[in-house]
């Protein structure tokens, strides 16, 4: 990093198609001045998330990425400076600080954070990624033990999260993830009880043998055929939780919607429902202890995929987009 130049990665036009590098462009920029009610941050690593790619939409839960601006993207920072009441040089934070070394914020829009070592597990575990696994599979799967839970996406950041936690709630766990590595990774690593590789085609044939008693919560982190394959295969009462739709972000959206919706929803009674983390962000102290307490006692393995410079971010967005990921992938700025 360097300590005179501000590094920014503008997104330069939006994607019609696959996100390309040619969307993005590495700028020197200036340092800018916090007024007040911000800090200056220098920022120390950055998160890739699937997300990043659906902002390019348009507004979703948050506002669009417009060309032509830095990239967005959630970091965690340091304050060098700061003309906020409550915010001091040497502080920690969670916030939007963008692709670029240091970004000017106003305090109220950043988490302040423990120190944590590594500083890596504040974008992982115990980031946006572990309370996603955890709200979202407890609050809105609901798994009791001995149910049968499946995740997609499972060798990904939130997904080698959620198949972990349903394993510590007594449940058998499927993980759908794409390649035969990703797959026995799961189970010889991760403790999946078995993994489908969506890539060997006949999801829904593989799936039925891996999940014989059928599928009492679905953890949905990719939509499309996946979820598709899994609607018929859901036990009365079974539950959905809709997490995202990644296969529906790079690119043109499929012709067609699921079949089964909604049919199967109603002969089977099952209860889909969507969430956004911040929703939970109350219950967000205990979750934090929960997972620390699982990650320290060693029931809970963290996975990260850290990359340096930030130079090379857009290729690792690219990257994590098409499966090259294990885990939570982050730029070390
Ligand atoms: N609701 C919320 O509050 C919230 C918060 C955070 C994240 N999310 C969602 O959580 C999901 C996971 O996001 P993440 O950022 O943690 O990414 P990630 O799981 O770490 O990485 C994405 C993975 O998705 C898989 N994938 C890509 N295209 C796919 C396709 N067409 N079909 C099936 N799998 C595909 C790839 O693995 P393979 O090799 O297995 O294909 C890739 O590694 C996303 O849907 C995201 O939007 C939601």
């Amino acid at each position: 990093m360097s300590g005179t130049i501000n590094r920014q990665i503008l997104l330069v036009e939006k994607p019609t198609g696959k996100l390309a590098p040619a969307h993005f462009k590495l700028r020197d920029g200036a340092i800018p001045e916090p007024r007040d009610g911000e800090v200056l941050l220098r920022v120390r690593y950055i998160s890739l998330d699937a997300a990043n790619r659906a902002w390019m939409h348009g507004a979703t839960y948050r506002s669009a990425v417009e060309a032509n601006s830095v990239m967005a993207g959630g970091g965690i920072a340091e304050v060098v400076s700061s003309k906020a009441a409550g915010l001091a040089p040497g502080d920690v934070v969670f916030g939007d600080t963008g692709w670029q070394d240091y970004a000017a914020v106003p305090a109220r829009h950043l988490t302040r954070l423990p120190k944590v070592e590594p500083m890596t597990h504040l974008l992982s575990v115990f980031g946006i990624a572990g309370l996603t696994a955890y709200f979202g599979l407890l609050e809105i799967g609901k798994p009791k033990a001995g149910e049968t839970v499946v995740v997609s996406a499972a060798a990904g950041s939130v997904g080698s999260i959620v198949g972990q936690i349903a394993k510590i709630k007594g449940c058998r766990v499927v993980g759908i993830a794409g390649g035969k590595d990703k797959c026995d990774w799961l189970t010889s690593d991760l403790g999946f009880d078995a993994a489908v590789d969506y890539k060997d085609g006949a999801v829904f044939k593989a799936l039925r043998a891996a999940a014989p008693k059928g599928v009492d919560v679905y953890f949905d982190n990719v939509g499309g055929d996946i979820l598709e394959a899994c609607l018929p295969q859901m036990n009365n009462y079974g539950r959905i939780a809709c997490c995202g739709a990644i296969s529906q972000y790079d690119g043109a959206p499929s012709a067609h919607g699921p079949r089964g919706v909604p049919g199967l929803i109603v002969v089977k009674r099952l209860v889909m429902q969507g969430f956004i983390v911040m929703d939970f962000m109350d219950q967000r102290d205990k979750a934090i202890a929960d997972l620390q307490g699982w990650v320290g006692s060693g029931k809970l393995k963290v996975q990260e995929d850290v990359i340096d410079g930030l130079e090379n971010t857009p290729a690792a967005l690219i990257g994590l987009l098409a499966g090259e990921n294990r885990g939570k992938r982050m730029i070390r700025v």
